[in-house]
This record gives C-alpha cells, structure tokens and sequence, in this order.
C-alpha cells in the first residue's frame, strides 16, 4: 500500500519525541500498519531552532494552516496547544479538507470538540486525542470502544502529570512547591503556561472530555468546581500524613438522578488506598460501570515519550484504517446525539 503522508505541526516536548518515535519504530510501524508512516511537512514557530530531530526531509511551513490545508499530507497531527489561535485554526482546516486529524490539545477538545467531532463525522474523517488525556494511558480508546454499552456511573483520578509530580516530591523529599514546579517544566510536564497544571485547568479540561464520553453529554469545562494545588503547603501535607491521608489533586465526574456533578480539588486519600500509591508524573483514571463494574489504569500521564506513545497509537490507527471505511463517532456517540449537558442541583 502507500505510505501514509503525515503533517506534524508543534515540534516541542510532545512533537519531537513524535519525530523521533516514528523514526526508531519506523520498521515495527510498517509491519503492523502495512504501509509506511512518512512525515512530509512540519511546521512551528522558530525554523532555525535546534530540536534534536531532523525533519531535513519534510517540508517547512510557518503556517500551520497551510500545512493542514496542504496535497502533501492525508493526516495532520496537531502538538502546538492552545484553545484557539494556530490549533483552532489549524484543525479546523484539516478537518475542512478532508484530512484525518490526531491531537494532544485537551483545551481544544474541552472548549471546542463537539463542533470539531461534527466536522470530522460530516468528512467522514477520524479525530483521534488519546494523548489529550492522562498522557500515555489508553483511556480514550478504553471509554469510547472498550465499554461501549456500559452505563457509566462514575468517573474519577489523577489527570494532571505536575501536580502529582510536585505533590509527590513536596511529600517525599520536603522541596518546596516552587523547586518542584521548576523541575517538571525542565522535565517537559508542564503545559506552556504552567498556571494551567496548578490551578486546576488542565485536570477539568481532561476531565469535561471524560464526562462526554463517559455520559454521551456535550462538553461542559465551564460549569466545573476548579481548586488547584498552588496554596498546599508543607504544613497541610505533613497535617494529612499524620492522620493518615495524602493529598491528590482529583477530577470526578459523578451521575446524579438531577443531572453531573463535576469537580477538580486537592482531596485527602487514606494513604493505604490505590489511589495515593499512584506517584509523580503517573495518572490514574477510575471508571465505575455497571457490567464491567470498576476499572483502574494507571501509567505515565505526561512526558515526550509517554505522550509520543499515545500520539503515534492515534496515527497507527489510521495508517491501518482503509480508504471507504466508515469511522466511528468521535465521543463514542455521534456529535448530533450527544445530549445537552445537565449540570447536577
Ligand atoms: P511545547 O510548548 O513544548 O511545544 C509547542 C510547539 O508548538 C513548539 O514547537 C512551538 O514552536 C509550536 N508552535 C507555537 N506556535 C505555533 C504556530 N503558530 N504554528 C506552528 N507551531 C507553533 O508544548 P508540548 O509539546 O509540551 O505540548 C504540545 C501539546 O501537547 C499541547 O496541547 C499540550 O497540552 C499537549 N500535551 C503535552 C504533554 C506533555 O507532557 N508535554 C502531554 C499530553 C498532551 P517553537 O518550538 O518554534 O517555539
Ligand atoms: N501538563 C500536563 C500534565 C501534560 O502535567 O499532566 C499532560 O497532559
């Protein structure tokens, strides 16, 4: 078969472990997919920096909307961020033309994913974002295929890859809040504007995508409870240990008989419980359903490699999907049936 062309746009933390993962596994990749994977444009911001990675061989554009809209490519995977500007704009286009789309952009998804879902059912396109939430766990694929008729009642955990890393090392090693900080920017954890990770935004951005998926509801991120972790102090750590609790910084989502309760907050776990074993950069996601009944998955939640897993999962998918295929909707139901979203009295 042909190989499939991709457009990478966003050649940072999660973009050049992309590159660089598709290139290690390029063998593996074709084997499983039955065509090769070639990367034939990129785009980002700054064309004379230094990645680690040669994209010699792809195109450049300063554009991202060009690359989307470009002949060259059938996927473009978006790894810029952002709710609007260059990923909004960028997707959309993609999508506009036909092509499939892979992102990592939860606040894309959280503010704008069912209109994007539409448009990709109305092409007949596939939008996939496994790594959009907790990182390199599969809980995307999970929700949306794995437990297809299930009613879920409840779904919960750790979504933010910093928090839980600085919470971790705070708690372990007595560093403070702001060292703690400062070592997952470094480790490439952190989203740009790292606000986002402490005060709560990114685990209810996760966490609006879990609840459509998990309700067959619309996004709703706005109508979240948010307290982030950047008031946890040594004190209130060392008060939750001695009585026998640790501090996480949970998302939940819960079904009610008058409608979702949803909430992001740092929450006091029995220290014996699964939940406070889960440490640093690791997510956990519990999902609560009546035949399955309860599920746990815990894995790395954040990180160029992690993510790039996920990431290249997506574009495997499509690589071995085949022309006429009819794809599956984007939030497990059709974006048109999702029902509007019921917040909880
Ligand atoms: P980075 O900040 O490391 O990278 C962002 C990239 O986008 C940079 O290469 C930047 O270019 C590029 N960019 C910025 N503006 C434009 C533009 N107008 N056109 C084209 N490219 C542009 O972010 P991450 O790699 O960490 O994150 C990317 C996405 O993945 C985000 O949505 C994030 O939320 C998500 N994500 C990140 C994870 C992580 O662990 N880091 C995990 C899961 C999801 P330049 O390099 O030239 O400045
Ligand atoms: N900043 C995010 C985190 C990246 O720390 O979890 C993964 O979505």
């Amino acid at each position: 078969a042909d190989a499939l062309r991709i457009g990478i746009a966003g050649l940072g933390t999660v973009g050049a472990s992309v590159i660089r993962m598709l290139d290690a596994k390029a063998q593996e990749l074709t084997r499983q997919c039955g065509r090769e994977i070639v990367v034939t444009g990129v785009s980002a911001r700054d064309r004379n920096r230094d990645r680690g990675v040669d994209v010699s061989n792809a195109r450049w554009f300063d554009d991202s909307v060009e690359l989307a809209r470009s002949q060259d490519i059938e996927v473009f995977v978006e790894l810029i961020g952002g709710e609007d500007g260059p990923a909004r704009a960028s997707v959309k286009a993609a999508l506009e033309a036909g092509k499939h789309v892979v992102t990592a952009n939860k606040a894309l998804l959280s503010r704008h994913g069912v209109s994007l879902a539409a448009a990709a059912e109305k092409k007949g396109v596939l939008l996939n974002y496994e790594a959009a939430v907790a990182g390199g766990i599969p809980i995307i694929k999970t929700m949306r295929e794995a437990l297809a008729g299930n009613q879920v009642s409840r779904v919960f955990g750790i979504m933010n890859g910093t928090c839980n890393y600085i919470l971790t090392r705070m708690e372990a090693e007595g560093i403070s809040f702001e060292d703690c900080l400062k070592d997952a920017q470094r480790l490439g954890y952190a989203e740009a504007d790292p606000t986002f990770d402490i005060e709560g935004h990114d685990t209810a951005h996760k966490l609006s995508i879990l609840t459509s998926l998990a309700f067959g509801c619309r996004i709703s991120a706005d109508d979240i409870y948010m307290e982030g972790i950047s008031n946890i102090t040594q004190a209130d750590i060392r008060a939750a240990s001695d009585l026998g609790f640790r501090i996480k910084l949970l998302g939940v989502a819960v079904k009610t008989d008058s409608g979702i309760e949803q909430r992001v907050h740092p929450t006091m776990v029995p220290t014996s419980s699964v939940i406070a074993q889960v440490h640093g950069v690791t997510n956990a996601v519990a999902v609560e359903t009546d035949y399955l009944g309860e599920l746990l998955l815990t894995g790395p939640g954040a990180g160029g490699d992690a993510t790039a897993s996920a990431v290249t999962g997506d574009i495997a998918d499509i690589a071995k999907s085949r022309p006429g295929f009819q794809h599956g909707p984007v939030f497990g139901w059709p974006a048109r049936e999702l029902t509007p979203y019921k917040r909880a009295r």
